[in-house]
């Protein structure tokens, strides 16, 4: 069964970022753990954390301006799983194991490219995330800027049944 393990590797240093991401692989691993009959409440726990916690960062983003396609990306994967509940709720399975085969490569993906250019940016500009406010600027001191927007996959929207070619793309 597939699960994920909190590692050096996924810290940003970013409190609140990494506090959500340590949330994430817990919800994870109790969706991937769960028995068929319990799978959709679990299901519906990974959603409900994947919710707030692309709200937390979509929220630093709009405060900083952020450039790019972060917020495409939650939207994408949001997406995904919330067409996929609805196959759960009927029945259809296929999709949802796939994605729980799936999520752990884009979860470290996620984490070390976008999340990571987020968690740096705002470090840069001195953007405080519990008062969401710039930290004043030394004489002479300057913000730094970038996107650092990475090139990432997101699972694409599913379309088609268990019988069709899974569209839940692995991670490049
Ligand atoms: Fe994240
Ligand atoms: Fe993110």
């Amino acid at each position: 069964m597939p699960s994920l393990t909190w590692n050096a590797s996924l810290a940003n240093d970013l409190a609140p970022m990494d506090a959500t991401h340590r949330e994430f692989i817990e919800c994870y691993n109790a969706a991937a753990a769960a028995a068929p009959e319990a799978f959709l409440p679990a299901f519906d726990r990974l959603i409900e954390h994947t919710q707030a916690h692309f709200d937390l960062e979509n929220g630093w983003m709009a405060a900083v301006d952020f450039p790019g396609c972060h917020r495409a990306e939650h939207d994408r994967v949001l997406a995904v799983m919330l067409d996929i509940r609805k196959r759960v709720e009927r029945g259809d399975r296929f999709l949802a194991r796939r994605l729980i085969e799936e999520l752990p490569a884009w979860f470290e993906n996620h984490v070390n490219g976008m999340d990571a250019a987020l968690a740096f940016h705002l470090a840069s500009i001195g953007f405080d995330v519990e008062s969401a406010s710039l930290r004043p600027l030394a004489d002479g001191e300057q913000r730094g800027a970038g996107c650092g927007c990475a090139s990432m996959n997101a699972p694409e929207p599913a379309t088609g049944s268990s019988d069709a070619e899974p569209v839940a793309q692995p991670a490049a």
